[in-house]
């Protein structure tokens, strides 16, 4: 659980992130973690991202069944034992570290073939227009929920708490209603986006899932994953790489509308390896420019002079996350892309910060960026990456 009293279920990525925090101390634990993600993958390849193991907390006033598919007659009827939809897949990176933690060739034996089936899940339903990039098709896959970065493109002109609350469900009725097929959702809506994250996120699993395969002697998937990891890579580039504002953006719907707003997806990219210099450089500076991401405590999730940025995780007293507050598991990512990239002394203060927060925060959902005062819910799972930075 991410945090027992705020988030009860099991979610993906963050159980990734904590497996992978677990397998420095205990890689037995952190197996264990993973494989109640792997038990839950779907037919179609899916690994959901939540598992509802306890059905009692299940609500049809929440959004529980809201992002469920539906197995009985009536929508809301049978309570759900997974949501249908997708996280950041950050999976083949977690069953790297604990292969290596020492979990060995047994787990690896045991997780590829969920890895494979996964990726492939990936890359056959999830690209409609064959770019190599993955859409996600609702933002709360992406798991940056509420970031500024969708605004524009669910039609949220104001922040007005109700009309971001109708804006941001609206595409999650249209998925139930199509009972969350995909085919039926690209072909019908113009809601999916091409996320930079979850596509960052995507081409650094798909490399650890080619490391993986090696490993097991299974090289033709080895091959394969490599070689679709360089295609996002070159389509990141092509598409979303945004030279005005020297970072990545959003792309939304089939036309591909670039989201020009400064958030933390724009700086992603830094943990792919084969990112040309020149833009490692650019996203670094950044990371050093007080105006934008460079904050007193950094990563803000969104850039300091955007005007949409709150410094907590609420908007007009109701909780909106992901709009200004800087999260540790972005400053893992990003203090691992930036010393991949050289930028040591950068990933050293990113990392040192985050220390800070903790030490005195302790480990919290998130932090304002400018008093690294903590924000958000307590005692919260993956704040303990920063023992991995
Ligand atoms: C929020 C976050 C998401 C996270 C979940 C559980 O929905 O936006 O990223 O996985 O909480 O912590």
């Amino acid at each position: 659980m991410p945090a027992v009293r705020d988030y009860p279920f099991q979610w993906f990525w963050d159980s990734c992130f904590h497996a992978i925090v677990w397998s420095r101390f205990d890689p037995a634990r952190a197996a264990d973690e993973l494989r109640g993600l792997l038990a839950a993958q779907d037919e179609d390849g899916l690994i959901p991202h939540v598992v509802f193991w306890k059905d009692d907390l299940v609500s049809r006033l929440r959004w529980h069944h809201l992002e469920s598919r539906t197995d009985g007659r009536l929508p809301f009827h049978r309570t759900p034992h997974t949501t249908a939809q997708m996280q950041p897949p950050v999976i083949a990176q977690a069953v790297e570290h604990v292969v290596h933690a020492g979990a060995g060739d047994a787990f690896l034996a045991e997780a590829l073939p969920h890895l494979e089936r996964y990726y492939r899940y990936l890359a056959a339903l999830r690209d409609p227009d064959g770019d190599a990039l993955v859409s996600v098709v609702s933002q709360f896959e992406s798991g940056l929920d509420f970031s500024p970065a969708y605004d524009a493109s669910v039609g949220a002109r104001t922040e007005h708490p109700l009309e971001l609350f109708l804006r941001t469900r609206l595409p999650q009725l249209l998925n139930k209603l199509a009972n969350y097929d995909l085919r039926t959702i690209f072909r019908r809506y113009r809601h999916h986006q091409e996320d930079v994250l979850v596509n960052a996120v995507y081409g650094q699993g798909l490399r650890a899932l080619a490391r993986l395969a090696e490993r097991a002697g299974r090289e033709a998937t080895s091959r394969w994953a490599a070689r679709t990891a360089d295609e996002v890579t070159a389509a990141l580039l092509e598409r979303s790489w945004d030279e005005g504002l020297g970072l990545f953006v959003n792309l939304a719907g089939p036309n591909e509308r670039r989201a020009r707003v400064k958030t933390v997806h724009g700086l992603m990219p830094l943990i792919l390896p084969d990112l040309p210099p020149e833009v490692a450089a650019a996203l670094a500076g950044h990371l050093d420019d007080p105006r934008t991401f460079g904050a007193p405590y950094p990563v803000p999730s969104v850039a300091l002079d955007e005007p949409t940025f709150t410094p907590d995780h609420r908007v007009r007293g109701f909780r909106f996350i992901w709009r200004g507050p800087l999260s540790l598991n972005t400053n893992w990512f990003l203090v691992h892309g930036l010393r991949g990239h050289g930028f040591d002394e950068l990933a050293d203060r990113i990392a040192e910060r985050s220390r800070t927060v903790v030490e005195r925060g302790g480990f919290n959902e998130f932090y304002d960026p400018l008093s690294g005062r903590p924000v958000g819910a307590k005692r919260f799972g993956w704040a303990t990456l920063v023992v991995d930075m």
